[in-house]
């Protein structure tokens, strides 16, 4: 006997969950603003934040809830809440901004980026009641700033190397 065709069971079973997942996926989006969604963190969106050392730093996290009145954004260094991991205040963080899309802006601001820092895990954490999402960041070395512009900006000039020798 074909034992493929004489399990249509499986088919008919696999296309309903299909559908059942497609109504309630469509049904949920549907709903828009009556869904009450979990608290996300929307950016930085990659783990790591170019910071140079020396140069002062901002870290802005963007974060979404459904809960305009009842949400926080914190950062926090190696868990540790900011300000009892930098007492002397170089590490600070800036009040919560609101912006568009029941979004909120909770900057991290480092008044000079020390060696150290690069080896500590950062996180920025949304709460709401309902639920949390929580990014780790750390900082990764990038260019020093320049602050004047370079003396030579001759990239075409091709650089001598020791392997020019030939004559
Ligand atoms: C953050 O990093 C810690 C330690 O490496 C890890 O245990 C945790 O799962 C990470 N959390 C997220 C949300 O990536």
């Amino acid at each position: 006997m074909p034992s493929r065709l004489s399990q249509p069971g499986q088919g008919i079973l696999g296309t309903f969950s299909l559908f059942y997942l497609l109504l309630t996926q469509c049904c949920s989006v549907s709903h828009g603003k009556a869904v009450i969604r979990r608290p996300k963190i929307i950016s930085p969106k990659d783990n790591a934040a170019i910071a140079a050392q020396g140069s002062g730093c901002t870290i802005t996290c963007v974060a979404r809830s459904s809960w305009p009145d009842f949400h926080i954004v914190y950062w926090l260094a190696d868990n540790n809440f900011i300000e009892d991991k930098f007492p002397d205040g170089r590490v600070w963080e800036e009040p919560e901004r609101q912006s568009a899309g029941q979004t909120t802006e909770k900057s991290l601001v480092f008044s000079s980026v020390e060696e150290k820092d690069f080896s500590v895990r950062f996180c920025c954490v949304v709460q709401d009641p309902s639920g949390a999402d929580i990014r780790n960041i750390s900082l990764q070395r990038g260019p020093q700033v320049l602050t004047s512009p370079p003396e030579r900006s001759h990239q075409e000039t091709p650089q001598p190397s020791s392997s020019d020798t030939r004559t």
